[in-house]
């Protein structure tokens, strides 16, 4: 167990991707009207924006066990604790610098974290609970193949405060020891 912990820290290594350098050329016109069905909007309440590769975009992977995922995070911007039931997931920062980690199950519940720079990799293993954030000062962009072509996602906050139906709150309050006020403030924005 400890030795695939260790193992799994590793695999937070440095790959160099093949760097582009280009730029814009002169605008052909006075302005250019931004395309607002574009995915990459992270003007919300987390200031990230998912592009989910899977069976449900493409239904050609259907039977072929991967999916991507792009996520486009704004700077302060945050993937909240989640897991995917039936994928391990590699994911690799294709600009900006993230911090991403999860966490080892009970009893241990073990974080392992770490700062990923431009072209690193990390590996999030099924089943775990996982999260990102952009800890740098311009927006990121991330990468990531999954190992199902319908990985799943339970978002830790959605599934706990915004069941339908909700858990009773009382349950909640003492399952978290937190006053049954917490629990409603929560559920009210989950
Ligand atoms: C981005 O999303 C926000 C919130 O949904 C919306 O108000 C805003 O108009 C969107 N911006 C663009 C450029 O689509």
């Amino acid at each position: 167990m400890a030795g695939n912990i260790l193992l799994l820290t590793l695999l937070a290594i440095s790959v160099p991707l093949k760097m582009t350098v280009a730029y814009e050329p002169s605008p052909l016109q006075d302005f250019c009207v931004a395309d607002t069905t574009s995915p990459a909007n992270t003007s919300n309440r987390f200031g990230s924006s998912p592009t989910p590769v899977t069976v449900a975009q493409v239904p050609g992977l259907n039977t072929l066990g991967v999916s991507m995922a792009r996520i486009d995070y704004a700077p302060g911007g945050i993937v909240p604790p989640h897991l995917h039931p039936r994928a391990t997931e590699i994911l690799t920062v294709a600009e900006g610098t993230l911090d991403v980690g999860f966490v080892t199950s009970n009893p241990e519940n073990r974080l392992i974290s770490k700062v990923l720079q431009k072209g690193d990799v990390f590996v999030f293993p099924v089943g775990l609970v996982h999260y990102m954030r952009n800890v740098g000062p311009i927006p990121a962009v991330s990468i990531s193949g999954l190992s199902s072509q319908n990985p799943g996602l339970i978002t830790v906050p959605g599934a706990v405060f915004g069941s339908n139906p909700e858990m009773p709150a009382d349950f909640l309050a003492k399952s978290f020891q937190v006053d049954q006020k917490v629990v409603d403030y929560l559920q009210n924005i989950f």
